[in-house]
């Protein structure tokens, strides 16, 4: 009995310390000046995956049951969404069969959230709602964006260049799934989302989601309790995107 009662009082004061150094840390240290860390998606204040800073404003709420546009029009940042467009529309303006459209248009939506890894997090995302082909080639566009395919005309990106410096070589990780990718009867799916993975626009060419709503409505499956409330094992993430600010 009176050992309970010790161990409780020093959890309460762990608990009271804590609370008091977290105020303390909260004082002393106002929120532009607190670190980031790289690996943070855009949408809690990482950088871009280029490396630049983006100012953080206020969020619109979202509808009680989200669609996938409703995520494209209120919480993806707009360089991701205006990318992820643009390479959606060559895939399409070059004939791909939808699916490959609907790849190419989901493919770096991770990088709002977490942007290491995006391929991985990006496919388990959409897995639950895609053809199985899709997610998977939202997966392992990550790794063959590293590993040129000079038959379908992919070089490595220049942009690579920039971001990740000259010569670089790709964690072992990676290259085990670039070669597992490249013997799949799917390869050509995630490679074409690296073939149509563009960063500079037709000079006045506005890309919007319009021309994809029926590819969406075609291949997305969207979840009636909205996307975040379906009880999906990736629910979590959805809801991640929705409350990014929710201090638990
Ligand atoms: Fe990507
Ligand atoms: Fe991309």
């Amino acid at each position: 009995m009176e050992a309970d009662r010790r161990s409780l009082s020093s959890e309460e004061r762990a608990d009271a310390l804590e609370e008091s150094m977290m105020r303390r840390l909260d004082q002393t240290a106002p929120a532009q000046t607190r670190g980031v860390r790289r690996g943070t998606g855009v949408l809690f204040g990482g950088l871009t995956p280029g490396g630049l800073p983006l100012t953080l404003g206020a969020l619109a709420p979202m509808p009680p049951k989200p669609t996938i546009v409703d995520f494209f029009k209120l919480r993806l940042m707009p360089h991701t969404v205006t990318h992820m467009l643009q390479s959606a529309n060559d895939a399409q303006k070059k004939g791909e069969p939808e699916e490959t459209v609907l790849a190419c248009l989901l493919h770096d939506i991770a990088v709002n959230l977490i942007k290491v890894d995006h391929g991985w997090w990006a496919a388990q995302m959409v897995e639950p709602y895609v053809p199985e082909k899709v997610s998977w080639a939202i997966r392992y566009h990550q790794a063959l964006r590293f590993f040129p395919d000079p038959a379908v005309g992919y070089g490595y990106p220049e942009r690579y260049v920039q971001i990740f410096g000259d010569g670089y070589v790709p964690e072992p990780y990676i290259k085990a799934a670039y070669e597992k990718a490249r013997k799949h009867k799917w390869y050509m799916e995630a490679r074409m989302i690296t073939v149509h993975d563009l960063y500079a626009f037709e000079p006045g060419v506005k890309v919007t989601l319009d021309p994809f709503i029926d590819v969406i409505g075609r291949h997305f499956r969207q979840p009636k309790e909205g996307l975040g409330f379906d009880a999906s094992p990736v629910a979590h993430m959805w809801r991640s995107l929705i409350y990014p600010d929710n201090p638990l």
